[in-house]
């Protein structure tokens, strides 16, 4: 969006307050709105049954049953959220070196998938494409002989994943695990597979970063990845330029929409995308993000409505068109009273 100049004669009293004298009016003239449908909600999954259990770190998440999450799901749908993301809790002794369990059809998440579209068909599901709820060093892929994730066994191993997710029922694929080549790789196993109609949401500019550290924490990667961190294939938080390389890439190997991750950090990066870019840019307001402003609220430091809805608010106006975020259901609330 290129910023307008206005020109009033400058011999004329220049009033902007004009436009923002009663609520009416503010409301008439805002160019940016949050609704309840530019809302993504990640919900963890686990085991179990009738299973609601909090995460540490993160207030007001919780893990849940595949039951508990299809409750979730109808809440979100009748709440006028049009999708949900899953993020499976994947038992200690299912980890592997290779992450094999991901491929797994009947694995906790494909069958979470199945549930919720059984129950409630109109919510749209999206699921990530990445091996580090299954494996056992926590890092996104398999490893090579040097240690670090090898690019292109790891793709190949996406792929598979890819298909075993859209198989299950999901509508919505989100590879975040930024290996090199994998959009073009997952889409054309998709096709092959004839899910031709399975979108790809591609976590195209995902950065290292420290905010992720609840999120790992929640679905068990966390003590897996130990010290060890992902910089050699999330994107270093200094870069810029880099970030619409990486969505001109995916964007050329087919993907739908592309994510930017984290969000408020990275609004510039959110605003460079949307502009170079001819897809939905959505954004992903991270765990650390959601953390951050609940740990204001709760020292009395935030008030929390009012933060939570300019924290949104901004990452739409930088140009995301939907945003994941933990805080969906509350919001959609919100806005609905
Ligand atoms: C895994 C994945 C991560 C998040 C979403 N998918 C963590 C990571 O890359 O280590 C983070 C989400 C959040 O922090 O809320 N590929």
């Amino acid at each position: 969006m290129t910023p307008r100049m206005s020109y009033t004669p400058l011999d004329l009293p220049v009033r902007p307050r004009r436009l923002r004298r009663a609520p009416w009016l503010r409301a008439l003239v805002a160019e940016t709105t949050l609704r309840a449908e530019d809302l993504i909600w990640p919900l963890f999954v686990q085991e179990g049954e009738g299973l609601v259990t909090p995460v540490d770190g993160l207030p007001g998440v919780n893990r849940l049953s595949i039951d508990a999450l299809v409750d979730a799901a109808r809440e979100a749908a009748a709440l006028g959220i049009p999708a949900i993301a899953l993020f499976p809790v994947t038992p200690p002794e299912k980890k592997t070196d290779d992450g094999r369990e991901a491929l797994n059809a009947d694995n906790l998440v494909c069958r979470a998938i199945r549930a919720v579209k059984q129950a409630v068909p109109e919510i749209g599901i999206v699921a990530d494409v990445a091996l580090d709820p299954y494996t056992t060093h926590g890092h996104d892929g398999v490893l090579g002989a040097d240690g670090d994730v090898a690019n292109d066994t790891t793709v190949a191993v996406l792929c598979k994943q890819a298909v075993t997710l859209a198989q299950a029922g999901c509508d919505i694929v989100a590879p975040s695990d930024m290996m090199d080549g994998r959009v073009g790789e997952i889409r054309t196993a998709l096709d092959d597979a004839g899910h031709e109609q399975i979108a790809i949401l591609s976590y195209a500019a995902k950065y290292a970063s420290a905010f992720y550290g609840p999120f790992r924490a929640a679905v068990g990667s966390k003590n897996n990845l130990g010290k060890a961190d992902k910089r050699t294939y999330q994107m270093n938080p200094a870069n810029r330029i880099e970030a619409v390389r990486e969505a001109s890439l995916d964007l050329a190997e087919g993907a739908d929409m592309l994510m930017v991750k984290p969000a408020t950090l990275y609004l510039d990066i959110i605003s460079d995308v949307a502009q170079a870019s001819d897809v939905p840019v959505f954004a992903y307001h991270v765990s650390g993000e959601y953390a951050m402003l609940k740990a204001a609220v709760a020292a009395g430091m935030l008030e929390e409505k009012s933060a939570t809805l300019e924290t949104l608010l901004a990452i739409k106006r930088a140009g995301a068109s939907a945003i994941l975020t933990y805080a969906a259901r509350d919001v959609a609330q919100w806005l609905k009273e």
